[in-house]
């Protein structure tokens, strides 16, 4: 953050283009089915963090809409962490229920047949009957690896690259946050009648911030920059950042927030997470967003769930468990501040849907401000291409 605010020149994004951006790419279900085949199953995905999985046996089991696939990840005996179908090898059952839990099996309630955490088929009853190898039944693998803390996986059969080399420079700087020794986090899910992409939009745009957050938006608007415009974009392959100009003349906040905000920092360890300040800002392609301020660090992550429907994922991370009240009072507080940013935003995300939906506009507009919307739109653009071209 910077305080004597420079506007970043408006030619600054030439090479991004200018052109507006067919509204149906928001609104029609066939271009969300290729979204789906097209990005979200070729590319590295948010699936949880591996304070999930301290020890062997530990899983979590997660659904992913896009894909209309629900995953069991597991930590195995030797430590590894691997990720599976939850679909029975025998008739295809829903093999786990469980949200999370620890155990060294997988029972299918159906038939009884039971899996190792490695995957492997270990016993059904009469197995002699089958036409087929134990060997052959093993649980269906998917892609799953961790960086920084957080566990990614990937639905397609081969990824083009591995996690790291995805997520470019951002994977060293993942390292370097309170997430990577993050041991515990609280977590919220909101619903929005909207597509994932409009919901994108709002969390990667100032422009906004004046008229829909002119409260818990207070810091980043001040007399040089009337509409809380960032100081800079940058742009790695796929994904981007901004950095954020704070207002130098900004009112001190209430003592109770004040006080909250305080507290968080220190039980938190963001401020000794190795970045300057604990500050991160990452709209990493596409569709997760890690936010670290001095008093907390969250990832919020856009889950789409139809053409016009999504889920928004919020977990603020910590390091160690309360030990006192205040502490308890401090991570609820700086939690329900996201809340209520969030619980602003979350009426014109729907209303943009309901305006694009009556097909009333051919397109839709950026301006230089909104240029990380843009570069999601020409990332999005191009990795359709590329998979319209096979790749
Ligand atoms: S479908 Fe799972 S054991 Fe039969
Ligand atoms: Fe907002």
């Amino acid at each position: 953050m910077t305080a004597s605010y420079e506007p970043v020149p408006d030619d600054a994004f030439a090479w991004l283009g200018h052109d507006p951006i067919p509204a149906a790419a928001y609104t029609d279900p066939a271009h969300y089915a290729l979204e789906c085949e097209a990005v979200f199953k070729r590319a590295w995905v948010l699936a949880g963090h591996e304070c999930e999985f301290p020890e062997a046996g530990s899983f979590v089991v997660r659904d992913f809409a896009f894909a209309r696939a629900s995953i069991i990840i597991v930590r195995g005996k030797d430590g590894v962490l691997r990720a599976f179908h939850n679909v029975c090898t025998h008739r295809g059952t829903r093999l786990v229920d469980a949200a999370a839990g620890k155990g060294q099996t997988f029972s299918c309630p159906y038939h009884m047949w039971t899996f190792g955490t490695d995957g492997r088929l270990l016993s059904a009853p009469d197995f002699e009957r089958f036409y087929i190898d134990k060997a052959d039944c093993s649980l269906k693998p998917v892609h799953v690896e961790s960086c920084g803390g957080l566990v990614f996986v990937n639905f397609a059969r081969a990824p083009k690259q591995g996690l790291a080399e995805f997520l470019g420079p951002f994977a060293e700087q993942l390292g370097t946050t309170a997430l990577a020794r993050a041991t515990t986090f609280a977590e919220y899910f909101y619903e929005v009648d909207a597509n994932w992409k409009l919901y994108m939009d709002n969390f990667q745009e100032n422009y906004h911030l004046r008229f829909i957050h002119p409260n818990t938006g207070a810091a980043a608007i001040g007399q040089d920059n009337p509409l809380g415009y960032p100081t800079g974009y940058a742009f790695f392959g796929p994904h981007r950042q901004q950095t954020l100009w704070k207002n130098p003349d900004m009112a001190m906040p209430p003592p109770l927030q004040a006080r909250a905000m305080g507290l968080a920092a220190r039980h938190a360890a963001v401020e000794d997470a190795g970045t300057p300040r604990g500050k991160v800002d990452m709209k990493l392609f596409p569709n997760l967003f890690v936010i670290g301020q001095s008093s907390y660090v969250f990832t919020h992550c856009v889950q789409p769930l139809s053409h016009d429907r999504t889920r928004g994922w919020i977990r603020m991370y910590w390091i160690g468990e309360d030990t006192s009240a205040s502490q308890c009072f401090a991570r609820e507080y700086v939690l329900g501040m996201i809340r209520d940013v969030h619980a602003e935003d979350r009426g014109v995300i729907q209303r943009g849907q309901i305006g694009l939906q009556s097909g009333a506009l051919e397109h839709i507009h950026f301006q230089t401000h909104e240029v990380l919307c843009r570069h999601l739109n020409v990332q999005l653009a191009d990795w359709i291409a590329d998979y319209r071209a096979g790749g």
